[in-house]
């Protein structure tokens, strides 16, 4: 029987699951089941989750979690963390608490600029070109002031545009370079918007153009870049070297110099650099997700300026002056504290509530606060204990999970894995005896 389905956006839910009951489903009862647990009684909730996006027939589940104890600025917050690691959490709170004691996080915005391109060839001279925009440049700001009169108001806005070579890269190829400001909105649907009508005008005022009789412009296609390398924010912990944790094993100092080298390494070898910045990206895209912004543009903003210089590196950074322990991460972040869901999803709003309504920059700063902890929790971790010690404690309860423990038999198993290294073998002799 075809899988192919015509008008499938046009059913109900019910009719939706019906389809893939009768082409999908091998249990049937089981899988509709499944969806319509997650269904919410609030027929109102229910509603305004599935029209987030196209063809929904379930809700799907996150933890919503709570790191405490982060100061950041002299500022005390509890974040909300939106993810399903099951250490990352745990991670973070350690870490804040560990800066709290020694002054907490500092932060500040570097930059906010945001950027689109209108990419387009064009089949004459450039210099030509230039001359055409040099004459036009200022038809794309007045022609597009019914887009910007709203973000103007709130001190935002276009701030340039300009015209790009690329001809050597791809004969004829041509950009409008644009930046913006966007206050507190991540700004894609103004951006968009804007960057579209400055499309429509550069093809109509070059076809009203005398000396173009000639030469004809075709635009690409007109969109936001998600790499922002001057949307900047800066964060950063610091403290006396002896004040850095310290076993017979290892000392303060050594500590310290341990800790920098973790991170150097990150610096110039990028098989470890990756899963350095994907420990940083824990803690940012919990947080992003928590406060309803985008994480995949926040990702891909975050790699690429990662590789800027040509090998991909670490976000962090470590210094060790005198007697001072400083670790900073510098790191893209386009986020935004209204529009998008931040008025629409109900756990949305709540996170912005619990972060004391921050601005778009503030959340900025908190957002970098929460990858400079992760990634100090990691490192913390992969320097003295190792890393499965903590991960395993933290799994052990998807272990047994999966393994329908009862109650009874996880509070046996937690106190018996206390002393145990936790494995997924354990877990199930450990069951094993219990149930005889
Ligand atoms: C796991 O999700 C993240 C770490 O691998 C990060 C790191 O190695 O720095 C622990």
């Amino acid at each position: 029987m075809s899988k192919i389905v015509e008008g499938f956006s046009k059913l109900t839910k019910e009719e939706k699951i019906d389809w893939l009951v009768t082409h999908y489903f091998n249990d049937n009862k089981k899988s509709v089941q499944v969806l319509k647990t997650y269904w919410n009684t609030d027929v109102q909730l229910q509603k305004l989750h599935e029209e987030f996006a196209e063809n929904t027939i379930s809700n799907y589940y996150l933890p919503f979690s709570i790191a405490p104890n982060f100061l950041i600025n002299d500022r005390q917050y509890a974040l909300p963390m939106t993810i399903e690691e099951s250490s990352v959490v745990a991670a973070a709170s350690k870490a804040a608490k560990f800066w709290l004691q020694r002054g907490g996080f500092t932060a500040e915005v570097l930059n906010t600029e945001k950027v689109g391109q209108v990419h387009f060839t064009f089949d004459g001279a450039y210099k030509d070109l230039l001359t055409f925009f040099e004459k036009h440049k200022n038809h794309f700001f007045t022609g597009t002031k019914d887009l910007t009169a709203n973000m103007e108001k709130r001190g935002g806005g276009i701030l340039d545009i300009q015209l790009m070579d690329k001809s050597a890269s791809i004969p004829g190829y041509y950009q409008l370079h644009c930046t913006f400001q966007t206050v507190d909105a991540m700004g894609a649907n103004f951006i968009n918007s804007c960057l579209e009508r400055f499309a429509d005008i550069l093809l109509t005022e070059s076809k009203n153009y005398m000396f173009f009789k000639e030469h004809k412009i075709t635009v690409i296609m007109s969109i936001l870049s998600n790499y922002v390398p001057n949307c900047i924010v800066k964060a950063q912990v610091s403290c006396a070297i002896k004040d850095l944790p310290n076993t017979n094993k290892l000392s303060s100092l050594g500590y310290a110099e341990k800790f920098k080298q973790a991170v150097d390494i990150a610096m110039v070898e990028p098989y470890r650099a990756v899963t350095h910045n994907k420990g940083i990206m824990n803690g940012i895209d919990a947080l992003v997700l928590a406060t309803g912004n985008d994480f995949r543009a926040v990702e891909a903003g975050v790699h690429a300026f990662a590789a800027r210089d040509g090998v991909y590196k670490s976000l962090t950074n470590v210094t060790l002056t005198d007697d001072t322990f400083t670790f900073s991460i510098e790191i893209p972040l386009a986020l935004g504290t209204v529009g998008g869901l931040t008025s629409l999803h109900p756990l949305v709003k709540l996170a912005l509530e619990l972060l004391q309504h921050p601005n778009a920059e503030e959340l900025m700063q908190i957002t970098a606060v929460a990858g400079l902890a992760q990634n100090f929790a990691a490192i913390n971790s992969l320097i003295t204990t190792g890393i499965q010690q903590g991960h395993m404690k933290m799994h052990l309860m998807n272990i047994l999970n999966s393994l329908q423990a009862s109650p009874t038999e996880k509070e046996k198993a937690i106190t018996y894995f206390k002393k145990e290294p936790v494995s997924y073998s354990k877990a199930v002799s450990l069951l094993e005896t219990l149930r005889n």
